[in-house]
């Protein structure tokens, strides 16, 4: 499963990217707000930062000026993944990119009835949120699942791209019910690597390394 970061802070995004594990970042219009950036200039960055798929996210309400949008962020960079939100017009717009080649990811996915239709519309990628349906009272990882099957069932193409994590656990049950990607933000990529036995273990063979008076250099 390939990992996406799910931020739009460029500090944040160079430690990450250090790690070699990121796959792609995810951006939406919360976090554009929240990094205080123009969106192109933070876009461009971000995908001078890491060669994989970046979203952009474009906002217009009505077909041409979201088809402007998404055309305008789609030429910032090559790697650019234009994201719509998963409305009528949204979905218009992601036929019209997709059959330009733009790639396109279909954000604000609740229904595995949404997902079919994104895929109907050429997307490239559907942004399913488990934590905003579990936050809802609702099984995310269950949309995830029902998603997975649909796509097989028919040979779609589109990306399942697991949204809205909020914990390891997501992850591990994104993975397990065949999503493609899953995009996290950096405190839940960072609990990845956590876990408790990890950290006593090392600590009792750094004590026990250190009585030998032995270095390996
Ligand atoms: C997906 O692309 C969204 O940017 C994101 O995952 C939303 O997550 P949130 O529900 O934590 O805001």
């Amino acid at each position: 499963m390939r990992i996406f970061i799910d931020t739009a802070e460029v500090a944040d995004l160079k430690v990450l990217a250090a790690t070699g594990l990121v796959d792609g970042v995810t951006t939406n219009p919360s976090l554009i707000a929240k990094s205080g950036r123009k969106i192109a200039e933070a876009i461009e960055e971000i995908c001078a930062l890491i060669p994989g798929p970046i979203s952009a996210e474009a906002v217009a309400s009505d077909y041409d000026t979201l088809l402007a949008e998404g055309r305008f962020l789609a030429k910032i960079a090559p790697n650019v993944v234009v994201k719509l939100p998963l409305t009528p017009i949204g979905l218009r717009v992601c036929k019209a990119l997709s059959d330009e080649g733009t790639p396109v990811n279909v954000t604000l996915c609740f229904s595995a009835v949404q997902a079919l239709l994104a895929a109907k519309a050429g997307a490239t990628y559907i942004s399913p949120f488990i934590g905003r349906l579990d936050d809802n009272g609702q099984d995310g990882m269950e949309l995830i699942r029902d998603i997975r099957v649909i796509y097989d069932n028919y040979g779609f193409e589109t990306q399942i791209l697991a949204a809205s994590a909020r914990t390891a656990i997501h992850v591990r049950d994104a993975a397990l019910a065949g999503a493609d990607c899953a995009t996290l933000p950096p405190a839940v990529f960072n609990a990845l690597y956590k876990h408790v036995l990890t950290d006593l273990g090392l600590e009792a063979f750094m004590k026990d390394w250190e009585k030998t008076g032995q270095s390996i250099l």
